[in-house]
C-alpha cells in the first residue's frame, strides 16, 4: 500500500502533482481562464458585498491560511485575518463578512470550535477540506474539496500543496467575482497554474538526491532556522513544523527582515538557516523583496551561519552571486510569485524527510502525535 516506497510520507510528497492536478480538476477553464467553484455557494452579490474574510486552522493548514491570505488581498482586494483556531474563541472575535476554515481532516476539535463560534456570530463559513461529509464540511456552508486523496503519515504533505491551491483558485474565482483581476490576467494565471503540476515532477526528480546529501551534513545540528518573506514566511514556518515533528530537531520559521530585530543573536556556525529566496522575475515587488532576502543572507554568511538556499532558476551571473554565497543552493522553475510556494514547500519536505530517516526516526508516526486532533 506504500507503492513501493519505504514510508507513507515519501509516498505522499510523490504524489503531489497528482494531488494538485486533481484540486483544479474541472474547476477552471484554458480557455477563457474562468474558475468555476459552485461548491461554494455564493452568489455574485454575496462576493462582492463582502468587505472581510476570517481564515481559522490549525498547524500545517494555518500556514497555508497564512499564504492563502497574499493571494487573496492580492487578487480579490479583500482584507483577510488569519487565526489560531485553537485561540480564536478566547476573545470574542468579530468574524468578517465570511469566515473560511481550512482542515484536512474537517474533524480537528479546534478548527469545529473556530467554526461554531462564527456561525454563532452569524457568520457564514466556507470550508477548504480533503474530507468529503466531514463535522466541519457538514456544517459549512460553501466548500471546496480538496482532492488529495487519503493522507496517513502524520506529518501532512500533499494536504498542504492541495490546499495552497485550492486558495490560489478561491482567490481567483473571488477576485474575478469581484472584477479585480482581468479576464487577460485571469488566463495567464490559470495558465501557470495548470503548470504546477509538470513543475513539482521536475523538482521530485531533482532535489531528492540533493536533500539526501544535505541530510547526511546537516542531521547532527542542534536547531534550523528557516527564513521567508512575503507569502515565503508561511513556507518558512512550514518547513520549520515538518523538522521538529518528524525529526525532533528544533527548528524555527521566522520572517527573513526580523532577523535583526532580535534573532541575529543566534547565529554562529553550527546554525543551519535555510533561506527561500526564490523571485518572479516578472513581479516588481517580488524582486524587491528577494534582492532584500539577499543581503540577509549576507548577515547570516558574515556570522559564520551555514546557509541552504532555495531559489529559481535565474541568469547564470545573479545564480553565481547567490552560490558564491551560500553552502548549497536549491533550484526550482520559476512561477508567479503566488504560486511559487506550492513548489518551493517540497524541498524543505524532503529535507525534513532525509533528516528524520537519518536519526532513525518514526516518519510516518512521530511520538505524541495523532492525525487528528480531536480534543482542545
Ligand atoms: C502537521 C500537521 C498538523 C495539522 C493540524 C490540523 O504536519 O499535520 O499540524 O495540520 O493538526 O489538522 P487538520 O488540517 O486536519 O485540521
Amino acid at each position: 500500500e506504500k507503492a513501493g516506497y519505504k514510508h507513507f510520507m515519501l509516498k505522499e510528497i510523490n504524489e503531489q502533482p497528482r494531488a494538485v492536478r486533481d484540486t483544479t480538476l474541472g474547476r477552471v477553464s484554458l480557455d477563457s481562464g474562468e474558475v468555476f467553484l459552485p461548491d461554494l455557494q455564493l452568489t455574485r452579490e454575496d462576493i462582492q458585498k463582502a468587505t472581510s474574510l476570517t481564515i481559522a486552522a490549525c498547524g500545517t493548514s494555518w500556514h497555508a491560511g497564512l499564504a492563502g491570505k497574499f493571494m487573496i488581498e492580492r487578487l480579490a482586494r479583500i482584507p483577510v485575518d488569519v487565526d489560531y483556531a485553537s485561540e480564536y474563541r478566547y476573545r470574542d472575535p468579530i468574524p468578517g463578512s465570511l469566515g473560511l476554515l481550512i482542515t484536512q481532516s474537517g474533524e480537528t476539535a479546534d478548527t469545529i470550535a473556530a467554526q461554531l463560534e462564527m456561525v454563532s456570530k452569524g457568520t457564514p463559513t466556507l470550508a477548504i477540506c480533503n474530507v468529503v461529509g466531514s463535522a466541519i464540511t457538514r456544517k459549512a456552508s460553501g466548500v471546496i474539496t480538496t482532492n488529495a486523496g487519503p493522507e496517513i503519515g502524520v506529518a501532512s504533505t500533499k494536504a498542504f500543496t492541495a490546499q495552497l491551491t485550492a486558495l490560489f483558485t478561491l482567490a481567483l474565482y473571488l477576485g474575478q467575482q469581484r472584477g479585480t483581476v482581468t479576464p487577460q490576467q485571469s488566463k495567464q494565471y490559470v495558465a501557470e497554474l495548470a503548470e504546477i503540476p509538470r513543475k513539482l515532477e521536475e523538482i521530485l526528480r531533482s532535489v531528492d538526491d540533493q536533500c539526501s546529501e544535505l541530510a547526511k551534513s546537516f542531521s547532527t545540528a542542534r536547531d534550523f532556522l528557516f527564513l521567508g518573506r512575503g507569502i515565503h514566511y508561511p513556507i518558512a514556518l512550514e518547513g520549520a513544523l515538518k523538522l521538529k515533528e518528524i525529526s525532533y530537531i528544533h527548528a524555527e520559521g521566522y520572517p527573513a527582515g526580523e532577523m535583526k530585530h532580535g534573532p541575529n543573536a543566534l547565529i554562529d556556525e553550527t546554525l543551519p538557516v535555510v533561506c527561500i529566496a526564490t523571485k518572479d522575475p516578472a513581479d516588481p515587488t517580488s524582486v524587491l523583496k528577494y534582492e532584500k532576502t539577499l543581503s540577509n543572507i549576507q548577515e547570516v554568511t558574515a556570522r559564520s551561519g551555514r546557509v541552504i538556499a532555495i531559489a529559481t532558476e535565474s541568469d547564470p551571473i545573479e545564480h553565481s552571486h547567490l552560490t558564491g554565497l551560500v553552502e548549497h543552493t536549491i533550484t526550482i522553475p520559476q512561477a508567479p510569485e503566488l504560486l511559487l510556494p506550492i513548489l518551493e514547500v517540497v524541498p524543505l519536505q524532503l529535507l525534513a524527510y532525509h533528516i528524520a530517516v537519518r536519526r532513525g526516526c518514526d516518519v510516518d508516526q512521530p511520538r505524541n502525535l495523532a492525525k487528528s486532533v480531536t480534543v482542545e
